[in-house]
């Protein structure tokens, strides 16, 4: 009696829990299923010029062209997808009944979610950005996420999830580089230990074992992939990675500092560039000769060199300091001294600078005051400061290839206490229990140096990369 019963009901049971509490049937959901549930809960108030927040979700093509924020649903990712979070968890009442209108039942928003996870197809199953080529890379610090950003319409429109693949919640992602043709992007794990590799697709093609890797800075003249230490280890190896990026193989090479942390290549590939946390020490690597030259910076205090970025034709490179909030100017035809050959004031604590494709300008997010600064490097003057709602602690920076945006992404954390901007943090447009301290990256049109949107992404805010070209 009970081993037939086991034989009748305990198959079917084993093959509900493979398949997973999500899984309604085993086949994938088309999107004329969503299309219905949009039409007969959400359009009413989502169609036409007059849509609520310009989001129209009347065909598959608006519902992915997503609200004049940016997008609603990130292809395979539901939990973070707005218009999946919105009706599901909106504090409050799920969207839309805090307007008095009818939520979705379980089974509809259970189709939404699947319809998302499966990848958000259109009616031929097309993916949505499939044939993005223009892709900025945002580390999630917080979560162990990486948030991949398409620079045409700033929109996220994938998220990788390192915890899926089996790397630990804490792992801490943090610096991200790309291939200068798009094809593979490499992101640093501080408490992972690690380096990972990806390809164009997102999926995980190589790693190598890494203590405390900070910062990256790729080589484009050659295989090589430089990694120095996280600041959040008081005493790592006083040495710099050299990895290559084919084979993910590494040698570490000595630069005689301790905590180097700041780290750059010259356009000729020649010298590479890292510099000390805990003293003004800067280090000028030649990696095939395997010699390190050593300039000291004047003054008596720490400077805390944090990164550095060099111009696009070679020639200088700006560092930004923590502690003197300054963005020095090296002249790389002087090397291998480094003495710097100009000192801009900037706002407290100037994080990741980054140079516009022209050379004229510098962006960088000042760490402790909530403000962009852009530096002329023709007059070596302060142009401008930009202030505003989203830029919460920023850190990592990056400029689109045609130099029409700048991206500075922001970690949204708590200020130190007593700090005059304590209360600074950017607030997400919709409360959703757990989203406080999400972090941002802003996008800043270059030609009016305003903030044109805020790119909400997942926790901490850090490293940024961008992609240009499709291989
Ligand atoms: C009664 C009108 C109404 C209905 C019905 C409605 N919405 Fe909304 N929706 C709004 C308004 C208004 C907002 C702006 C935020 C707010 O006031 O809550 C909004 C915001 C949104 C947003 C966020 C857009 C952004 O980027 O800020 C999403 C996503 C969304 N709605 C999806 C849906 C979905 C999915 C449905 C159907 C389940 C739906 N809405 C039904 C009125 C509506």
């Amino acid at each position: 009696m009970m081993k037939a019963h086991n034989a009748v009901f305990g198959i079917p049971l084993l093959m509900v829990l493979l398949a997973g509490p999500a899984d309604r049937s085993s086949a994938p959901v088309s999107y004329a299923e969503v299309q219905r549930v949009l039409d007969a809960k959400c359009t009413r108030c989502h169609v036409g010029p007059d849509a609520a927040e310009g989001l129209r979700l009347d065909s598959w093509e608006s519902v992915i062209s997503g609200s004049r924020h940016g997008e609603a649903v990130i292809a395979f990712d539901a939990d973070n997808s707005l218009m999946f979070e919105l009706v599901t968890k909106l504090v409050g009442g799920p969207h839309p009944t805090e307007l008095e209108s009818e939520a979705l039942t379980e089974d509809e928003a259970e189709l939404l979610r699947e319809w998302i996870d499966e990848g958000a197809p259109g009616d031929s199953g097309q993916i949505p950005f499939a044939e993005a080529d223009q892709l900025l890379y945002a580390v999630d610090q917080g979560e162990a996420k990486v948030s991949v950003i398409d620079m045409e319409t700033n929109m996220v429109i994938r998220t990788v999830d390192l915890q899926a693949l089996g790397f630990p919640a804490f792992a801490l992602p943090h610096h991200v580089a790309v291939e200068p043709d798009g094809s593979y992007w490499y992101v640093s794990l501080i408490a992972g230990n690690a380096v990972l590799k990806f390809d164009r697709e997102n999926r995980l093609v190589g790693r190598i074992d890494v203590e405390w890797p900070g910062l990256l800075a790729l080589d484009p003249t050659s295989d090589r992939l430089y990694v120095a230490r996280s600041m959040a280890s008081v005493n790592p190896p006083h040495r710099i990675g050299i990895i290559r990026r084919t084979d993910m193989t590494m040698e570490e090479m000595d630069v005689f500092i301790p905590r180097p942390h700041a780290l750059a290549v010259a356009r000729d590939g020649r010298s590479v560039f890292t510099a000390s946390l805990s003293v003004n020490d800067i280090a000028v690597v030649n990696p095939e000769q395997e010699t390190v030259e050593m300039t000291t910076l004047a003054g008596d205090r720490p400077h805390v060199v944090i990164n550095f970025a060099v111009s696009p034709d070679g020639r200088w490179m700006v560092g930004t300091t923590e502690l003197t909030s300054q963005l020095f100017v090296f002249d790389l035809d002087r090397l291998p001294d480094l003495t710097p050959v100009d000192a801009i004031d900037v706002k407290t604590a100037p994080w990741h600078p980054v140079f516009t494709p022209d050379g004229r300008w510098v962006y960088v997010g000042n760490n402790w005051d909530n403000s962009v600064t852009v530096v002329d490097m023709e007059t070596r003057e302060v142009a401008a400061v930009i202030e505003g709602n989203g830029i919460a602690q920023p850190h990592g920076s990056a400029v689109s290839p045609d130099g029409r945006y700048a991206y500075i992404a922001s970690r949204n954390l708590k200020m130190p206490e007593g700090h005059t901007k304590s209360a600074h943090v950017y607030k997400p447009r919709y409360d959703l229990g757990d989203n406080a301290h999400i972090g941002t990256v802003i996008v800043i049109d270059t030609s009016t140096r305003t903030i044109v949107r805020i790119i909400e992404i997942e926790d901490y805010g850090s490293g940024l990369g961008t992609a240009t070209r499709r291989q």
